[in-house]
């Protein structure tokens, strides 16, 4: 289903993958399972969502039902914030190649530039008193040295980063073996990563939109962290729903076209049958230079940003804290 971007080492990495943020084991091994028999060849995960055995098993049970091959499946995780230490990266990435019950992974991205206390390796999220515990010694071109270790081990085809600002993205480019093959951010109508997308450009770094609907399921998780912050309604947005009436399409689909028509790569999280196949259904029409120009219009540029740090009290003490 759909098409692929090439990635700066040459590996091909497909424009539509299945995000699985804030879905349990359960929940989501039948959801990776659906969408590999819909098509998809793409899974985003990571340590710190603790659902990468219920990814496994969803993976496991398409490859067994014969209809899709491992090498087919563009699989992606990542460093969690505990192991950002040189020498721990290792340690973390076979955790999660294990839970995942695979040999490698495709992409392994280093989830933010953050390091947190590790406490427990079960707990990617240690807090104190309401505030994450941060470890503040977090040396980014360290990290960056044992990431590209995970390539010639050959547990990773590709590393990448997530969350970096562009500043940090340079440091990282000036200092690697192996420059970053991806950059997974935020990105929708509303926050449309202009800046960040000329200076990926600029180092042949493709762009991975985490949140293109705009995550409207996070609302629960921020009511129980305590965290107050207005999350953008996209799904209803007038000129989205006008672009979407005229193709005869959804707004979601819409939301989704508009990005991989730009080769930027999607992961929306779906756990409905339903939504998963309408999601993957976005290769079968074209938004005209109008549509794509009306949704240009929609950016508000760093005012569109929704995911902040704020969502993780605390982290702004942190030296390298992004945003
Ligand atoms: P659900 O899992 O019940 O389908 P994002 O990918 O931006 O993080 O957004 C994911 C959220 O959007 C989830 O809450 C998901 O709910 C919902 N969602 C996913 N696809 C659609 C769709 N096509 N229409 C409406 N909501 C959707």
């Amino acid at each position: 289903m759909g098409s692929s971007v090439k990635l700066n080492n040459g590996q091909k990495m497909p424009l539509l993958g299945l995000g699985c943020w804030q879905a349990p084991g359960d929940e989501v091994a039948a959801a990776v399972e659906a969408a590999l028999l819909a098509g998809y060849r793409h899974i985003d995960t990571a340590y710190n969502y603790l659902n990468e055995d219920g990814v496994g098993r969803g993976i496991k049970a398409a490859i067994a039902s014969g209809k899709v091959k491992r090498s087919d499946i563009f699989v992606v995780t990542k460093l969690p914030m505990i192991g950002m230490q040189a020498g721990k990266v290792e340690k973390y990435l076979r955790k999660s190649i294990k839970a995942l019950g695979l040999d490698y992974v495709d992409l392994y991205l280093v989830h933010a530039p953050l390091g947190f206390a590790e406490r427990s390796e079960s707990d990617p999220f240690p807090m104190d008193n309401g505030k994450v515990v941060l470890d503040c010694s977090t040396d980014l071109i360290s990290v960056w040295k044992d990431m590209e270790k995970m390539v010639s081990l050959g547990l990773a085809k590709s590393i990448g980063v997530s969350n970096f600002t562009d500043k940090q993205v340079l440091k990282i480019v000036s200092n690697a073996k192996i420059p970053p093959a991806v950059h997974q951010v935020e990105c929708h109508v509303y926050f449309q990563q202009l800046k960040m997308r000329e200076v990926c450009k600029k180092y042949n770094i493709a762009i991975t939109a985490y949140a293109p609907l705009a995550s409207p399921g996070r609302k629960v998780l921020y009511e129980k962290r305590g965290v107050k912050i207005e999350l953008p309604d996209l799904l209803n947005n007038p000129v989205v729903r006008l672009v979407a009436e005229k193709h005869k399409r959804t707004a979601a689909q819409v939301l989704l076209r508009f990005l991989v028509q730009q080769d930027i790569i999607v992961i929306p999280k779906s756990t409905n049958a339903g939504r998963i196949k309408q999601n993957g259904d976005i290769f079968s029409f074209k938004l005209d230079e109008l549509d794509m120009e009306a949704l240009r219009f929609l950016n508000q540029g760093e005012a569109g940003r929704s995911f902040t740090m704020l969502s993780f009290p605390g982290v702004e003490r942190h030296p390298e804290c992004p945003f």
